[in-house]
């Protein structure tokens, strides 16, 4: 029994039936229902289900001028027996707390976050697609919405929850993407929030993913803000790459997102017995690597993007080739084994799944 007491207005007709489940991309689709609650005088308070819709706030709300909010972006699935699979809703729940601290957005308890979220889920389970490859993303946040222009932390805040049933996060599928290099630009120092999920880190890098999206790449690989040379991540994924044999992926230093997904492969490869080694590297190396035949393979991961393959990384002028048609073996066999995890094919590590 939850200690929050969560009012439940349902829908009157569900729009389940106007979304066509073969045909889903990534955002688009919103599921029936939404939780919000509200934070004023040093509480939350306000629990709501309702139908998905506009939400009221004044035209002077932090979030609206100042960004002060934070979100998070998890996944539901169906296991063939119907029941659904929240995945890793701890660890979700963790770095959504610290990226609150980070921006000093007062804590949502644990239990409030963990009770919306299977009320909720739960509500909207015929929205969860059956599919292997389709899932429902599920976005808490958290927006800042004291009507005041003068820079300060708000007292007044909203914790949302929606819901949606996305396909792949990239146009191109589960095949390669290809990525580019662009160090006139970066992502985040250390002392910043690149670590924390909040909206400023993504909306800085909307006009470089463009630039690189007018030049025929997926996404732009960022580097590090110092040198411009170490590889820290990727907007939507965190990187990974197999040299000789070796497992790298850039070590967590304040300026990349912990990702879950990251935490997840980690896990794997030490269950697997394969070392992984969380260290700098860069692109130069990666050029010197490709250059001699030892750069066999990189991948990306993230919730949205689950195990994504890299087929080319551009770098001034210099163009690493990788498989450009399928995935390679480590990450094929990190995307099988998360993927049937995630759908209840393969037993899953303590507390990974919260079954509802
Ligand atoms: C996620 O992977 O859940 C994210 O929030 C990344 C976003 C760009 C879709």
């Amino acid at each position: 029994m939850s200690a929050y007491n969560i009012e439940i207005q349902k829908i009157k007709k569900s729009r389940r039936d106007s979304v066509d489940f073969n045909q889903l991309k990534f955002g688009d689709r919103f599921a029936d229902h939404m939780f919000e609650c509200e934070y004023k005088n040093g509480e939350w308070s306000n629990f709501k289900i309702k139908p998905y819709g506009p939400i009221q706030m004044m035209p002077s709300a932090n979030i609206l001028h100042y960004g002060q909010g934070v979100f998070e972006g998890m996944k539901a699935f169906c296991h063939k027996d119907g029941k659904v699979n929240i995945f890793r809703p701890d660890k979700h729940y963790e770095r959504f707390n610290r990226s609150c601290k980070r921006m000093n957005i007062p804590e949502v308890p644990k239990e409030l976050f963990i009770s919306a979220l299977k009320t909720l889920v739960d509500l909207d389970r015929k929205w969860v697609p059956i599919d292997r490859f389709k899932s429902l993303y599920i976005r808490p946040f958290v927006v800042a919405t004291e009507e005041f222009l003068g820079l300060k932390t708000s007292t007044t805040y909203k914790f949302l929850i929606i819901t949606g049933p996305v396909g792949n996060y990239y146009s191109e599928g589960i095949k390669p993407v290809k990525l580019t290099t662009m160090p006139e630009y970066v992502r985040a120092v250390k002392g910043g929030f690149g670590d924390a999920k909040v909206p400023g880190n993504y909306a800085g890098s909307l006009l470089p993913a463009d630039l690189a999206l007018k030049q025929g790449y997926t996404q732009v690989m960022w580097l590090d803000a110092v040198e411009h040379k170490y590889v820290e991540e990727v907007g939507s994924m965190n990187m990974f790459f197999v040299i000789d044999d070796s497992v790298v992926t850039p070590p967590l230093g304040g300026t990349i997102l912990p990702g879950v997904t990251r935490r997840s492969i980690l896990d794997l490869c030490s269950e697997w017995g394969i070392k992984v080694s969380e260290s700098k590297i860069s692109v130069d190396e990666l050029m010197d690597a490709h250059n001699a035949g030892l750069l066999s393979e990189s991948f990306g991961s993230g919730t949205a993007a689950v195990v994504s393959p890299v087929g080319l990384i551009h770098h001034d002028g210099y163009n690493i080739e990788l498989d450009r048609e399928k995935m390679g073996p480590l990450a094929q066999r990190l995307y099988d084994g998360i993927t049937s995890i995630h759908h209840g094919d393969a037993e899953p590590p303590a507390d990974w799944c919260m079954i509802i």
